[in-house]
């Protein structure tokens, strides 16, 4: 599929079929969601430009390579996408972390931002945003609708599970942002989850229902 990556590495397709189980636990589900989001950032990261830098090893100066540009954003979208941040803050900590909390009204629709927290120079660096779950498409098209407004302009999306529906729907919204996922279920269900899916990713790494 076109603008998507299915991330099938051996390691993320196990954690993965371990976290669908109903019967893993909350503190399961979190060491998992931990585990896997370090390798799906890996992944997401692979292709990032180098820049070199003239260091001195005890040895010899050499020319080595470093990341390039300002440091690189993960932007989470509450409140499930927290639960991906740990894992990739291991591997890159100096990344900045913003935070987007949108809902939809009930009566308008439209979607409404109840919290929005980001670096600075937005407009300069990668923003990689994060959510488990693509299902419908429409928090993570508001929340980066949000992002956009606030001047970011090269942006990937993360997430575990993504439906057809929720792909069709960000991609027309958003054609300009790559999709990165660890698998592409079926379908969604009449109340918008993901089947086979896995649940609520909030409820299962939070323990709440
Ligand atoms: N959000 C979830 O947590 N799970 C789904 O299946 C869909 C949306």
């Amino acid at each position: 599929m076109d603008g998507v990556t299915v991330i099938n590495h051996p390691l993320v397709q196990h954690k993965l079929t371990i976290m669908r189980k109903k019967e893993t636990s909350t503190a399961g589900f979190r060491r998992l969601l931990r585990e896997i989001s370090t390798l799906l950032c890996y992944e997401v990261t692979r292709d990032l430009e180098l820049t070199l830098e003239t260091i001195e090893t005890p040895m010899q100066v050499i020319q080595a390579p470093v990341l390039e540009g300002k440091k690189l954003v993960f932007a989470s979208i509450l409140r499930a996408g927290n639960g991906l941040l740990e894992g990739m803050l291991e591997l890159v900590p100096s990344a900045r972390v913003s935070h987007v909390g949108v809902y939809r009204d009930h009566e308008t629709l439209e979607a409404v931002e109840y919290y929005f927290k980001a670096p600075e120079s937005l407009s300069e660096r990668l923003v990689i945003v994060v959510d488990p779950m693509l299902a419908t498409g429409n928090s993570s098209i508001a929340a980066i609708d949000k992002l956009k407004e606030r001047g970011a302009t090269k942006l990937r999306f993360l997430c575990l599970l993504a439906a057809p529906e929720g792909i069709r729907n960000f991609q027309t919204a958003h054609p300009d942002v790559p999709i990165y996922t660890a698998a592409i279920d079926s379908h969604l269900n009449e109340h918008g989850y993901i089947v086979p899916g896995l649940g609520d990713a909030g409820d299962r790494m939070y323990g709440t229902k």
